[in-house]
């Protein structure tokens, strides 16, 4: 059996199950907590990504694989899910790649905090990461509004992960507020039952 290398607070992990809830193919894929950051990479799999990151999934069939791109292509592929239709394949990739740097600068905003001591800490550049993730609000907001209205795909799941880790590590920061139109497709795409079923957790 396959086996994810996951952490059930992680976004990117969040993909790859959101996916596979999707595809109906949860049974496929044995679930291996991973815990860590680049100062405590103990627990990640190490041996199988030399970057310690997570997901890594080791295939049944090959080498392990990884980031959440790569094996969301690759089980999508497998399982034939359709979330990457062909007609609008690069602006699905590029949804996919916005909500992954969402996610990225709302992460790194988290290790400024966990992995670093305070005296080390820059507020300057946590409000980089943030405004990153707001310009990037503001451009799905008016730009993809028309292609979140259409059948789900990877870009969709992708922001709806990165929405999702917003409330649960950044609520204080309101993402809502100026993107109404957005949390409205977000407290629909939410409804999902791949969406419940992998609610974030500490
Ligand atoms: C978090 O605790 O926020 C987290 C855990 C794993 C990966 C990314 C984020």
């Amino acid at each position: 059996m396959m086996q994810l290398f996951d952490n059930p607070a992680s976004p990117f992990c969040r993909k790859v199950n959101v996916l596979l809830h999707e595809a109906g193919q949860t049974g496929q894929v044995e679930i291996v907590f991973a815990v860590g950051h680049p100062l405590a990479p103990d627990q990640m799999p190490l041996h199988q990504n030399p970057l310690g990151k997570i997901p890594t999934l080791v295939r049944d069939d090959g080498p392990a694989i990884y980031d959440s791109r790569v094996i969301c292509r690759y089980l999508d592929t497998r399982f034939g899910a359709g979330l990457y239709p062909v007609s609008r394949l690069w602006e699905v990739l590029t949804l996919e790649a916005t909500a992954d740097g969402i996610m990225d600068a709302a992460v790194l905003m988290v290790y400024e905090v966990r992995s670093r001591p305070e005296e080390l800490r820059s507020a300057d550049w946590v409000e980089g990461q943030w405004a990153k993730i707001t310009r990037s609000l503001d451009a799905v907001e008016s730009r993809w509004m028309g292609h979140l209205a259409g059948k789900p795909d990877i870009g969709q799941i992708a922001l709806a992960c990165a929405l999702g880790y917003l409330d649960f590590r950044h609520a204080d920061r309101d993402w809502r507020a100026g993107h109404t139109a957005l949390a409205d497709w977000y407290a629909g795409f939410a409804e999902r039952g791949s969406m419940t079923a992998t609610v974030p957790t500490a």
